[in-house]
Formats: structure tokens, C-alpha cells, sequence
């Protein structure tokens, strides 16, 4: 069988070299968009006049079979070919004799694997779009049958003030709203289309490119066909999309590793996302969310990959680029087994209520409240903030809750205090946060309206 790579050499390839440079093992994934590409750019040729529409007619009925074997797994990927372009070709050639020969006509690998890569990166974006919204609802939902529960907010993973836990889950929310619109950004600039630009220069035949961007829908053409078959910046901005989707569900998964604890006791993970201890039977285990947590490195690993295989790299196409895929293919996976799995723990973990209010409860968290009593009463923030100060280390020494001092013992601190101290409570301090953005509960209300407005108006990003 032909082996265009090697026209020009007598020697055979070295093995070791050979297995060193074959990209098939990996890029065989792009055979769908591969084939794509080949039958727009061959039914542009025929269109063009640059090949007959009879040719151009044989080589698309052959991608089209190709396409099949592949599908039925009766094709015979070969190493010697390199990569998944020369493999489909050596098949055309096959399957159609010399007139298969045509296609390659216009055209480089190195525009071919531009389009490949685009295309794949365009038809993945959408999907993630909508796990991330299915996580999205998961989270929407469990706020909104939770409207009541009251847990500590956290700051240096101290207790800070009292807040809803819908508020809690909302923060995730507006998180992954923000990935959403990332990686529709992503797809912008993702979708211009290469074919045309040849190896590095463009091509003597009188291509209609925008045909071929109409037939594979791309909106645009590139501009410059050296920087078309050397740029991988979407690959990069895709990593970065996906490294932040990433740590966000890390954020998540590390709060439901520790609410898991027996310390917090604030979670119980559904069994079928948990596991356990092959020595301690006692144990349910997190795993899940730890395994979300520490495959966030190899997804940020990728985005290094990529950014480092780029740096100092001359114009136009080096061989270097090869190496855009492997982590490309491996974010993508992670990412979408992670969306998926953590979409699955947030429907089905079970928020215990009591633990969370009685922690919420415990502690000197209504200091804040406190000061903020005194400012109504006219004391400024900063004297406020010291009367509170003096008073709450005053009740650690005494060993007492702050509900649990006298009037008089207030009023050491400061006349101020009134009897209306006492009706400073977990529920009028979350109540009392009723600003725009805030945890009172009339707001969050209206940020749970607000979010499921986004999530059902066609045409924002996301709303499906
Ligand atoms: N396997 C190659 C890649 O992934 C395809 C392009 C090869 N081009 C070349 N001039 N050797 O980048």
C-alpha cells in the first residue's frame, strides 16, 4: 500500500522513531471531523472546477464508506501512516485507485489539522455548556428545598456569620455561570475555519473558502495563513476554561470532603457516591469529590502542556503541535466525567439541618451583630467594634455564650445596651442581611427567581 510520507527516502524508518512520531494512537478520535473536512474541501474543489464534480462525487462516496468501516470497527489503523489524515487517505486510495490522489489537491496536513482540532473543540464546548447547567439546576434545586436552613459562613475556615445555606449553594451557582460564559467566549474565536491556508502560505487554485467554512458551519475564515496553521490559542483558552471549570468543582468538592467529617457532620453523601474503607467497615469515605479534587492537577497540567509546547515556538507549523492533543482529549474526559459525577453528589447529598444551625448557633458569630446593634444606637463602626471586642473576650474568659451575660454586664461595656440585646439572634442576623446580594432571606429569594429566570430565557448563555 502507498506510503506517501516516504516518496523521497530509500531507507525504511526507524522503529523506534516511527512509533515516536505516529500521532494515530491518540488522533484517530478526530476521524469524524477529519472526514468532514475532507468532503467539504473536496466538494468545494469539484464546485471550483478544480477537480470534475464526478471525482469529487467518488472521493465523498468514499470518505462516506470510510467513515462506516470506522464506525463498525473494521478499520485497520496503521502506525507506519502517522496519523489519522494519512491513514483515511492511504484507504481512499484503496478503495478509489489514482483519483483519490485529487483530494490532498489545495491542500496541507497542516491546514487539515487546524480544521480537525477546531471542529472537535467547537462540537465539545456545547455539551459542556449543558452539564454545566445540569450542575447548575442540581444546585438551584437543592437551594430552593432548603430555603430554611441556617449554617456558620466561613472566613479562615473560622465561623464568621450565620448564613442560608441556599446562599451557600447560589455561590457555586454563579461559579459555574461564569465557566459557561467562558467557554462560550472560547467558541468565538474557536470557530474560524483554516482550510486554504496550505502549509503555511495559502494555495495557487481559486478555493471559495467561505464555502467551505458554510459547510462545516463556521462562521468566519482565518485572516493569515501562517498564523491559521500555527495558532492553538483556542486550545489554550479552552485549558484555561477547563482549569477553572476545574477548580471550581475542586472548591466544592474540598467543602464536601469536610462537611463530610464528623467534625462538621453538615453532609451525608449518597452511599452511591461513597465508599468505603477496605480495613475500617466504620468508614464512608468521600471519594468521589477527593478523586474531582486531585484530577483538577492533571487538568491544569494540561493547560502547562500547552502553554509550554507554544512558548518559542517559530512560525509557522512545527511538529511540536502534535502534542496539542493527548491533554486536549484528556481535559476534555475529565472534565466531563467530573461534571457528571459531581452533578450526581449534589442531587443526592443530604444537608443535615441541626448540625448546621447548632453550629451557627455556637461560638461568639453574632459579634458582628453586636457591633452593628451599638452603630444603630450611634456609637461609630470602629469604637462598636471595640466595645464588642473587649465584651466577647470577656465572656471567653467567663466561659460564657453571649446570649448567657447579664444586662448589667453589657452595660460595664457600654450604656448603650438595652434588653433589646437579647433579641439578637442566628435569625435576625441572617434576616437582617437583607441587601442586594446578601443572605437575607426575602434576597435570596429573589436571587433564586433571578437564577432560574437565567436558567430557562433562550438565548442567554446556557438557558436550556
Ligand atoms: N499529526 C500531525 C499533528 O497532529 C498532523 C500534521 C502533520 N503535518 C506535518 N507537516 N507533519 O500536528
Amino acid at each position: 500500500m502507498a506510503n506517501y510520507l516516504r516518496d523521497r527516502f530509500e531507507k525504511e524508518p526507524d522503529k523506534l522513531a516511527q512509533a515516536y512520531g505516529a500521532s494515530i494512537p491518540f488522533d484517530r478520535r478526530l476521524y469524524r471531523q477529519d472526514i468532514a473536512g475532507s468532503i467539504a474541501h473536496a466538494r468545494m474543489l469539484g464546485r471550483q472546477g478544480i477537480i470534475s464534480d464526478k471525482e469529487a462525487e467518488f472521493i465523498i462516496m468514499g470518505l462516506v464508506a470510510i467513515r462506516k468501516e470506522i464506525e463498525e470497527g473494521a478499520f485497520v489503523f496503521r502506525t507506519d501512516l502517522e496519523d489519522i489524515h494519512m491513514n483515511i487517505e492511504a484507504r481512499l486510495a484503496e478503495k478509489l485507485g489514482d483519483v483519490a490522489g485529487k483530494l490532498h489537491t489545495a491542500r496541507s496536513r497542516n491546514d487539515q489539522v487546524a480544521v480537525d482540532v477546531r471542529l472537535f473543540v467547537k462540537e465539545t464546548i456545547p455539551g459542556l455548556l449543558e452539564q454545566l447547567s445540569g450542575l447548575q439546576w442540581a444546585l438551584l434545586e437543592r437551594a430552593e428545598a432548603h430555603k430554611d436552613v441556617i449554617l456558620p459562613g466561613y472566613t479562615h475556615l473560622q465561623r464568621a456569620q450565620p448564613v442560608l445555606l441556599a446562599h451557600h449553594l447560589l455561590a457555586y451557582f454563579e461559579m459555574f455561570q461564569r465557566d459557561k460564559e467562558r467557554f462560550q467566549d472560547c467558541l468565538r474565536r474557536t470557530d474560524v475555519m483554516p482550510l486554504g491556508s496550505g502549509a503555511l502560505a495559502g494555495v495557487p487554485y481559486p478555493l471559495d473558502r467561505q464555502y467551505v467554512a458554510e459547510q462545516l458551519g463556521f462562521s468566519r475564515i482565518s485572516e493569515n495563513s501562517i498564523d491559521a496553521v500555527s495558532d492553538r490559542d483556542f486550545i489554550v483558552e479552552f485549558q484555561s476554561c477547563a482549569s477553572i471549570a476545574m477548580m471550581h468543582l475542586s472548591r466544592l468538592a474540598e467543602e464536601l470532603v469536610l462537611w463530610s467529617t464528623a467534625e462538621f457532620g453538615f453532609i451525608e453523601m449518597d452511599d452511591a457516591y461513597a465508599t468505603t474503607s477496605s480495613i475500617m467497615p466504620q468508614k464512608k469515605n468521600p471519594d468521589m469529590a477527593e478523586l474531582g479534587r486531585g484530577k483538577t492537577g492533571r487538568v491544569y497540567g494540561n493547560l502547562m502542556g500547552i502553554l509550554t509546547v507554544l512558548k518559542g515556538l517559530p512560525l509557522s507549523y512545527n511538529r511540536d503541535l502534535q502534542e496539542d492533543k493527548e491533554g486536549l482529549f484528556d481535559t476534555v474526559d475529565t472534565l466531563e466525567a467530573s461534571l457528571g459525577v459531581f452533578t450526581g453528589m449534589i442531587k443526592t447529598v443530604k444537608f443535615n439541618k441541626a448540625p448546621m444551625r447548632s453550629a451557627a448557633g455556637s461560638g461568639y458569630i453574632l459579634a458582628t451583630d453586636l457591633a452593628d446593634y451599638l452603630v444603630k444606637k450611634g456609637l461609630p463602626f470602629r469604637q462598636a467594634h471595640g466595645v464588642v471586642a473587649g465584651l466577647v473576650a470577656q465572656a471567653i474568659r467567663e466561659g460564657k455564650p453571649l446570649d448567657k451575660l447579664a444586662l448589667e454586664e453589657y452595660r460595664k461595656f457600654s450604656p448603650l445596651f438595652g434588653e433589646d440585646v437579647y433579641g439578637i439572634t442566628v435569625e435576625a442576623s441572617v434576616a437582617g442581611r437583607n441587601v442586594p446580594g446578601g443572605t437575607g432571606p426575602g434576597q435570596v429569594e429573589e436571587a433564586l427567581e433571578r437564577a432560574r429566570k437565567r436558567m430557562t430565557t433562550p438565548d442567554r448563555v446556557g438557558g436550556e
